[in-house]
């Protein structure tokens, strides 16, 4: 049973009850605490290109959509072929006159900059990502923004350091490089994609997701206040067809898309056969492989945080729960009163786990796979928490009695959803994490080091996480197997996927 703590008092509907027969979440509540700093919105956000904010060739704009209580944040430009095209010439510009012509330990003083003056707006993005995306403000706040700023400090440390990415070789940058986002880290992605590329002294054309434009133009921004030579990053938002136009013009030396599995695919198809270099990071079902001499308080936590963490919003998510038998019915127990003291509801509010749904289409993809779920049998559990009667949002939710046949345990949900099954013997649970088209991550959790060793040589994951989950850092290279996609980001690795050997 948790403890109580100062901040939480009882309500009048448990007062006076004694405090073993309590079931958090049910009785207790916080008083709302929401976070107020000013998110320093414009009502209406240009395409960057050249070093400034220029309006659409088109002239249209679209909405940027507050998901927790579905009003209206901003309007975004609308970027057609020609923007595009604008925002290449731009950044060819940069890259063969400035960007392009500076020393490395230069190019160092522009990134630091960038790295400290988010720091320095830190409050203010995560409040505008929080509303912008949906996510919990203690996540923008604790995770999202520090972990963009160490990106740029990381890779502005490199940058005056680049005989030594690949020992013995001399490395160049490519040229120009396209990249496009998605919507579940805006600010994070936008930096893992900006950091790597401009520490090796590309220049840039890149696409935030349409839901999730504003801290992109933001940081636009700061990319002003910190001097970059015009036209150095360029930053054009829109729908699919503009990402299309991003990935398939000519200008484009080599393109980093992260996103879905199927969109890369369309991507690959269109690029097959050009000269341009790819990477790609797509999606993931991952396991969590609990056995039974794990701390399993400890495990719950990292199966909570796997799951939950971002609304499920996560391409490494910790979806699937491989749990020894002999714990299984124990480990249930544990997180089903874990799950009920999950806060679901506002994402500025300080005390919210589980934030919003980014998107009503996003919302309804997992409604189906759920249902899906249900009607295939698995056994659905979700806390009877109230939701708000505005916004998108989802409850989360445990599958138990899940086999490897179901919808569940095969498809990306991108949502608060866990999907739970059992095994028996070390190989089966091996069998079973493997058994998927992804390959991006894996958690493992038991007191045993060498079981810990086998499984990261065995499974097949880009990364595997050992009695911990979804934890993050600048200096570790991150990327996928299989359907997962190819490259990797962070790290010596992920600056060699921003480079030719010369
Ligand atoms: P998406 O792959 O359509 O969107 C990601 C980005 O690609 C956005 O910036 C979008 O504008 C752009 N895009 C869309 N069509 C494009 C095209 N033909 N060419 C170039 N760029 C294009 O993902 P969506 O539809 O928002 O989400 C669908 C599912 O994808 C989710 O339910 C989730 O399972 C998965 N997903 C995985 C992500 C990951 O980090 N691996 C991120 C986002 C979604
Ligand atoms: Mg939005």
């Amino acid at each position: 049973m948790p403890t109580l703590t100062a901040t939480k008092r009882p309500t009048k509907r448990s007062a006076g009850r004694s405090a073993p027969e309590l079931i958090f979440g049910d009785l207790w509540e916080y008083d709302p605490a929401p976070e107020t700093a000013d998110p320093k919105l414009k009502p209406r956000y240009d395409l960057f290109i050249g070093g400034k904010f220029v309006a659409p060739a088109s002239g249209k704009y679209f909405d940027s959509i507050n998901p927790a209580n579905e009003t209206k944040l901003a309007e975004i430009a609308l970027a057609n072929a020609a923007d595009v095209d604008a925002a290449y010439a731009a950044a060819q510009k940069a890259f063969t006159t400035t960007w392009g012509k500076l020393p490395g330990k230069e190019r160092a003083k522009y990134i630091y900059r960038l790295a400290r003056l988010l720091q320095d707006r830190a409050r203010e993005f995560a409040v505008a990502e929080t509303m912008d995306g949906g996510k919990p403000i203690k996540e923008s706040r604790d995770f999202d923004v520090p972990m963009a700023a160490a990106h740029f400090f990381y890779h502005a440390g490199w940058a005056d350091k680049l005989d030594y990415v690949a020992p013995g070789r001399k490395v160049a940058p490519l040229g120009v490089v396209g990249q496009i986002i998605p919507w579940n880290f805006p600010l994070l992605m936008l930096a893992w994609k900006l950091a790597p590329a401009l520490a090796m002294g590309n220049t840039i054309v890149i696409k935030p997701a349409e839901t999730t434009s504003v801290t992109a133009l933001k940081f636009a921004e700061i990319i002003q206040d910190a001097g970059l030579p015009p036209g150095t990053v360029n930053i054009v938002t829109g729908f699919g067809d503009t990402g299309a136009a991003v990935m398939n013009h000519p200008t484009a030396v080599k393109v980093a898309f992260t996103g879905s599995t199927e969109v890369g695919k369309i991507i690959m198809r269109s690029l097959a056969g050009t000269d341009k270099n790819m990477t790609m990071e797509l999606g993931g079902k991952a396991a969590n492989i609990v056995f039974d001499d794990a701390p399993l308080d400890q495990a719950v936590e990292g199966i909570v945080n796997g799951i939950f963490f971002n609304q499920g919003h996560v391409c490494c998510a910790g979806s699937r729960l491989l749990v020894h038998e002999p714990v299984a019915a124990a480990v249930l127990a544990k997180l089903k009163t874990r799950i009920r003291t999950l806060r679901v509801g506002d994402p500025l509010d300080k005390n919210t786990d589980i934030g919003a749904i980014n998107s009503k289409e996003q919302l309804t993809r997992i409604e189906k796979l759920v249902a899906s779920g249900v009607k295939e049998g698995a056994e659905m559990f979700q806390p009877a928490c109230k939701l708000p009667s505005k916004g998108y949002y989802f409850r989360p939710t445990v599958f138990s009695g899940v086999s490897m046949s179901h919808r569940i345990a095969r498809e990306e949900i991108f949502g608060p959803v866990l999907s739970v099954l059992t095994f028996r013997t070390l190989d089966e649970a091996v069998e079973k994490a493997n058994n998927t088209a992804y390959g991006l991550s894996a958690g493992v959790w038991t007191d045993k080091g060498s079981r810990i060793l086998k499984l990261s040589t065995e499974l097949k994951a880009g990364v595997v996480w050992a009695n911990t989950y979804n934890k993050f850092d600048p200096t570790s290279p991150f990327g996928g197997y299989k359907e997962s996609g190819f490259g990797r980001e962070g790290g010596r690795q992920g600056l060699l996927d921003y480079c030719k050997l010369v």
